[in-house]
């Protein structure tokens, strides 16, 4: 080509979620064996049956002329006014401060990247990378981020952010991602009113990614944003990824808080907007099917009934694992994920279950060479060994070393075999 056409940035694009699937793939056909996949918050890859009373809501909405046209560049109306007056608050929100993306990963993106690229937004860590690699791919360089404290059931660090916030002017916006992905906690009501006020005293707006906000255990309390923003401008991200579950529907939105209070904050909403007009509009047949999905009967128990089973899982994982030396996990307050932490993590193998992976995994880390993160070696070694894939807890923009497993497994003896799996992995990693 007359022109280089990699970025010189291109390091800073990566999605570790599906990056190790590639490796996954290879070593399963390397080995011959079925991978057990504990990468992706995807309940039907996970082997969750979509139940039928779903399929006839989606089949018997189809069906109109409308369903098949573009919609307002905003969203289906009156979906957006479903919204508003079932997950969003007249207070601080109108019909028109709700706009619907091709997913909520889409959503990330329209908003990241509609800032000016020396506006940076403090994102948590460890993180969902697509809001980290947005900011990184938008400024250019790494992303800056606030921790979130495993000894203190991931509860982010209020003196930082505060820190990070008033010291450096580049910062317009705090980004929460409650309740939490990848670590499964749901933030006290206090720190999340704290990061309200440090955003109010700054002058700063809020982006509170609520895509788990219904994946709540029992006995947990969850604040969302709107009960607590007060007059502060900020913009809550949800979906119905997590809770229809439809991942493949690609139908997420935002609810844009106090949008008339601050007129830069105003004009970059405006310029998301038009963003989005370039595209026409997000998919029409989702948007017009969401309010029958959450207003269907079976519904409100079939939501239960999941969260009962990620929460048996979750105890389950916690109790076991929590045995193992050098493993730290907390119980999570909701979702579906659980974060391994694994504590002076060495650089050692598994036994792998042919020699083929073990020349594959061999060439793999001294091709990458120190680039290859402690907890990446982990998970590669886990997979040849075990046939377990999990995510590198690095690969969440974290620190630390660990992975993160999901609680989505559908068959309890499946289940059951995999943390065995896990745990015989990591006790003998450390041998
Ligand atoms: C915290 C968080 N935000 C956003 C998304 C993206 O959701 P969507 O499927 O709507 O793109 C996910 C998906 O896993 C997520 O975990």
């Amino acid at each position: 080509m007359r022109q280089n056409l990699l970025r010189a940035d291109n390091k800073l694009l990566n999605y570790p979620i599906r990056e190790v699937v590639t490796i996954g793939k290879q070593l399963e056909t390397l080995g011959n064996f079925k991978m057990i996949w504990e990468n992706i918050g995807d309940p039907i890859t996970a082997g969750e049956k979509v139940p039928e009373w779903i399929k006839t809501i989606v089949r018997d909405n189809s069906t109109t002329d409308q369903a098949f046209a573009y919609t307002d560049t905003r969203g289906y109306l009156p979906t957006r006014q479903y919204v508003l007056d079932n997950f969003s608050d007249e207070k601080v929100c109108s019909v028109d401060d709700i706009l619907f993306f091709n997913g909520l990963g889409e959503a990330i993106n329209k908003v990241i990247n509609n800032l000016p690229r020396e506006a940076r937004i403090l994102v948590p860590s460890p993180t969902y990378p697509s809001h980290a690699t947005a900011e990184a791919m938008h400024a250019g360089c790494s992303f800056i981020s606030y921790q979130l404290n495993p000894e203190n059931n991931w509860e982010p660090d209020l003196q930082e952010i505060e820190n990070k916030v008033k010291y450096n002017d580049h910062v317009v916006a705090i980004l929460v991602i409650n309740p939490n992905n990848p670590t499964g906690s749901v933030f006290k009501r206090e720190t999340l009113e704290s990061i309200v006020s440090i955003a109010k005293e700054n002058d700063c707006f809020l982006i509170f990614d609520e895509i788990y906000h219904s994946m709540v255990f029992e006995g947990v309390n969850n604040t969302l944003l709107h009960e607590i923003i007060g007059e502060v401008p900020g913009i809550s991200m949800k979906g119905i990824s997590k809770d229809i579950p439809w991942p493949g529907s690609r139908c997420g939105w935002i609810e844009v808080y106090n949008a008339e209070k601050d007129a830069d904050f105003q004009n970059f909403i405006k310029m998301i907007l038009l963003a989005k007009m370039l595209e026409v509009c997000s998919t029409t047949l989702p948007q017009m099917i969401l309010p029958h999905l959450y207003d269907a009967p079976e519904f409100t128990p079939y939501l239960a009934s999941r969260i009962t089973k990620y929460q048996k899982r979750a105890e389950q994982a916690v109790k076991l694992l929590n045995k193992v030396p050098n493993v730290r996990v907390s119980m999570p307050g909701g979702v579906f994920y659980l974060v391994v932490e694994l504590l002076d993590l060495p650089r050692s193998k598994l036994t792998s279950k042919t020699k083929t992976i073990r020349l594959f995994i061999d060439n793999l880390l001294k091709e990458a060479g120190e680039e290859v993160n402690a907890d990446f070696q982990f998970c590669y070694e886990l997979m040849g060994a075990e046939g377990v894939c999990v995510v590198p807890l690095s690969g969440f923009g974290s620190d630390l070393n660990g992975f993160r497993m999901t609680l989505l497994q559908e068959d309890d003896e499946v289940f059951t075999e995999t943390l065995g799996a896990i745990r015989r992995g990591v006790e003998h990693y450390y041998l």
